[in-house]
């Protein structure tokens, strides 16, 4: 369990640290946003050589905020440097796809970078480390840190898919014209990718079925669904770069529920138990219930439909295929 302890500064390492995930977080964290207003925090910022100096342009900045409850700030190239007696750490640093890259040589570029991270984490980051991976493939990703990191417990491994429930939640409110705070149980499902399933069939909207202020399955299906799933690329399109205020303000959101608990169920990619079907051996989104102190469970016993049913059987045969690739180049 992650006590927080005011006095003792938390030791936040944070990967791609001069990216652009990582300038809209960095101030977050710093400021208390997310693990509270009074607790002392420690940043380890991990880059690569060629990112160094940028990052110091970041470490300066952060200096030039005098932010009372920053502590100390590292800059390093080297992991076992970062990691070193790490509470958290969030690992934004990845492969970028570049154009006409396949998904395998994505993964492939991706499982050397976990793969040392995976080491490193073990070696150094305390046991009780709580790790958010957000570099895509981001559920891949968190599966090849694990195997690499074999003495973190997996439940202490995530990826993040809180951006896509925020972005569902913030979808229904604005189709059926409420405030987002008026909008409860949406879920997640699957990969943090386009085949992930954002489930609105148990939503409600000021307490009442969401699904048909949203029009219905049909449009739900057509319309809704797609929307989420192509939000990410749709953003990408947009700005020429991917989200980065919106991701660090979901890094936020899914830290702050898991550190400190919530009272609503949020979306968490975490390893698959066999709830819902789901085989071990990927991470995978499901419904959480955050209980504080850093623990969580999967909520049990939601009834599933044919319609969700299938959506779920897609997001978990594409983490399944990717877990092949990954574990495949693992070996290599
Ligand atoms: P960015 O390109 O601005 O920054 C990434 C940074 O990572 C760069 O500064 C790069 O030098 C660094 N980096 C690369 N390899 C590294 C390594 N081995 N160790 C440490 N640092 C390394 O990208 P960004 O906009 O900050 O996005 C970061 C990642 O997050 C991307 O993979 C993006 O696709 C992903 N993303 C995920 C979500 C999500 O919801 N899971 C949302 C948005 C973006
Ligand atoms: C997002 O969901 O915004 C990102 O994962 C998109 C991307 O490919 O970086």
């Amino acid at each position: 369990c992650q006590s927080l302890n005011s006095k003792t500064p938390l030791t936040v390492c944070v990967s791609g640290a001069a990216g652009q995930i990582a300038y809209s977080l960095l101030p977050l964290i710093a400021r208390g946003d997310v693990f509270g207003r009074d607790q002392l925090i420690e940043l380890r910022l991990l880059e690569i050589k060629p990112a160094l100096d940028a990052l110091h342009g970041v470490v300066m900045e952060l200096r030039d905020c005098s932010f009372p409850l920053l502590t100390a700030i590292v800059e390093t190239d080297d992991p076992m440097v970062a990691f070193q007696h790490a509470d958290v750490t969030i690992l934004a640093g990845s492969f970028p796809r570049r154009p006409g890259m396949e998904r395998r040589d994505l993964i492939a570029r991706n499982v050397s970078i976990f793969k040392a991270q995976g080491h490193a984490l073990d070696s150094v980051a305390s046991k009780n480390v709580k790790v958010v991976v957000v570099g895509n493939p981001s559920n891949t990703n968190a599966l090849v840190l694990s195997h690499f990191a074999p003495t973190i417990p997996k439940q202490n491994i995530t990826a993040l898919t809180r951006l896509d429930q925020n972005r569902a939640v913030g979808q229904v409110a604005l189709r059926t014209g409420v405030r987002v705070d008026q909008v409860d149980g949406v879920a997640i499902w699957g990969n943090h990718s386009a085949s992930q399933y954002p489930d609105v069939t148990r939503a409600t909207v000021n307490g009442e079925p969401a699904l048909p202020k949203l029009g219905g399955r049909q449009v739900v299906a057509e319309d809704f669904i797609p929307c989420i799933q192509k939000r990410g690329a749709a953003v990408l399109k947009a700005r020429g770069f991917s989200s980065a205020m919106s991701a660090a303000n979901a890094i936020g959101d899914h830290l702050k529920s898991w550190i400190l608990g919530d009272s609503k169920i949020v979306s968490m990619a975490v390893a698959s138990d066999g709830s819902y079907d789901v085989k071990r051996g990927v991470y995978f989104s499901f419904p959480v219930r955050c209980v504080g102190g850093g623990d969580y469970e999967i909520v049990q016993g939601i009834e599933m439909d044919e319609f969700s049913r299938k959506y779920v059987s897609a997001t978990t045969e594409e983490l399944f295929a990717e877990r092949i690739e990954a574990l495949e180049l693992c070996a290599a």
